[in-house]
């Protein structure tokens, strides 16, 4: 088998000299052996090496810029300890992803609080734990906010919904009309918002959102995103004498599941966005807003695969060759909610040529339970090691107990050295909250 090009591996992947896949110098053959599996592997090198990139390709096109970590990707403290570390702010949907981020000692001042359902006790939460600013998703939740914000200022965005719909799937597509996220643009809500938001003195009105849909791979989507939202600086800042300090376009960047992937790179997502604004400012003599982006799956989705045991193995003569792992559903339900398609390898065959084309089944109790359909590997044996790539998005922080299965232990790779950064769940762990 070949690392493919694309980097749908972490950066530091290679094959060391037994035909073992090896990510941030270390072995993941022996890593299995180690820990056990299922695991979900980090490769720390390349989450900083994307955050880097993501902040030099944003700055380099828009000097004037912010980059946030959207942390529903993969949020744990240690993840939220690097991103502060490399300058980059934090997306936050939730009382838990803000108490993580609390936590790990991230500068509060620096996160950004999501959602179209932030509870009273989430709103009063964030204020308390000193969230620097708040993306108001409506009406009702900014008159919440104007009855809390007593004692000190914050800083509020108003979620807009420009109406661009980026063909992703339908359930990770966000900014089209009928969304239940944000203010319909020319609404009578947005109005009344506008009125309101002048005449609470803690309220301070710093800018615009939107967010249009994740795995995205065509940028023109940016592009009439950025352009919607443009108008509507001009709008906030001229007909309603809000002006716009911060234009926050979201995230949504694809990244490679498989070797054929060509998603677009950090550089042509801000070209796409920065131009509209840059030009729409220029042509009405307006300060251009700092611009602000949030990918959550192009910082981690590539940096982490996931390594199983193969177990059973089932022919159906004429029809498939069932190959099931220590894992599944649980541990990655992306195949079932968006029929995302998944790359495997064999970690310890990986000097051999693929041979067999398999399918590879989870281990929970359902039909359904299939990570990937077709999967071309060497010869398939009880007890190898397989990797699927390009796990780090969107897996762990989805992830379940179902079947009452522990969640599997993460582990962080990096200079040849294995950390442990998520405990494995033991069955203990099953009935701690049960009385
Ligand atoms: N900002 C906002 C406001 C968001 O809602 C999201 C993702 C992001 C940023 C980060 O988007 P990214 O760069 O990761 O595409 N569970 C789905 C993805 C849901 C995305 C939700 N919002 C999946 O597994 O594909």
């Amino acid at each position: 088998m070949e690392i493919p090009k694309n980097r749908l591996l972490p950066d530091t992947a290679q094959i060391n000299s037994l035909g073992h896949l090896e990510i941030g110098g270390v072995d993941t053959v022996e890593l299995a052996k180690k820990y056990g599996t299922p695991i979900y592997l980090y490769d720390e090198t390349t989450i900083r090496n994307r955050m880097r990139e993501f902040i030099t390709s944003v700055r380099e096109t828009y000097p004037r810029s912010k980059v946030l970590y959207a942390g529903k990707a993969f949020l744990i403290k240690k993840m939220a300890k690097i991103a502060a570390e490399e300058g980059l702010g934090l997306d936050v949907v939730s009382g838990g992803e803000i108490f993580i981020a609390k936590d790990s000692g991230f500068p509060m001042e620096n996160t950004y609080f999501h959602g179209n359902n932030k509870t009273l006790e989430e709103l009063r939460f964030a204020l308390d734990a000193g969230v620097g600013n708040i993306v108001v998703d409506n009406l009702s939740e900014l008159k919440l906010l104007a009855s809390l914000v007593k004692r000190r200022p914050v800083n509020i965005l108003f979620r807009l919904t420009p109406g661009v719909d980026p063909h992703t799937h339908s359930y990770i597509s966000t900014g089209k009309i009928d969304s239940k996220f944000g203010f319909q643009l020319d609404s009578r809500d947005l109005e009344e918002a506008v009125e309101l938001v002048k005449t609470v003195t803690f309220l301070h009105f710093t800018g615009l959102h939107c967010h249009i849909g994740s795995q995205i791979f065509d940028t023109a989507f940016f592009r009439m995103a950025s352009q919607i939202m443009a108008e509507q600086v001009v709008i906030f800042t001229k007909k309603w004498d809000l002006p716009v300090k911060e234009l926050d376009m979201g995230g949504g960047l694809g990244i490679a599941y498989k070797p054929d992937d060509n998603p677009p790179t950090p550089k042509e997502m801000a070209v796409a966005i920065a131009d509209p604004v840059g030009e729409v400012c220029n042509r009405e003599g307006i300060e251009p807003p700092t611009l602000i982006l949030e990918p959550g799956r192009y910082i981690v989705g590539n940096a982490g695969v996931t390594l199983y045991t193969v177990g059973t193995i089932k022919e159906i003569p004429g029809v498939r060759k069932y190959v099931s792992v220590d894992g599944g559903m649980a541990d990655n339900p992306r195949p079932m909610l968006y029929q995302a398609e998944y790359t495997a390898f064999l970690a310890n065959k990986m000097d051999k040529s693929p041979k067999e084309t398999v399918t590879i089944a989870g281990r929970f109790c359902e039909s359904g339970d299939i990570l990937i359909n077709s999967s071309l590997l060497p010869m398939v044996e009880y007890g190898d090691i397989l990797v699927v790539s390009a796990t780090g998005a969107y897996n762990y922080s989805m992830s379940s107990n179902y079947n009452m299965c522990p969640r599997p232990i993460v582990i962080g790779v990096s200079d040849g050295r294995d950390e442990v950064w998520v405990e494995r769940e033991k069955y203990i762990d099953l009935v701690r909250l049960q009385r």
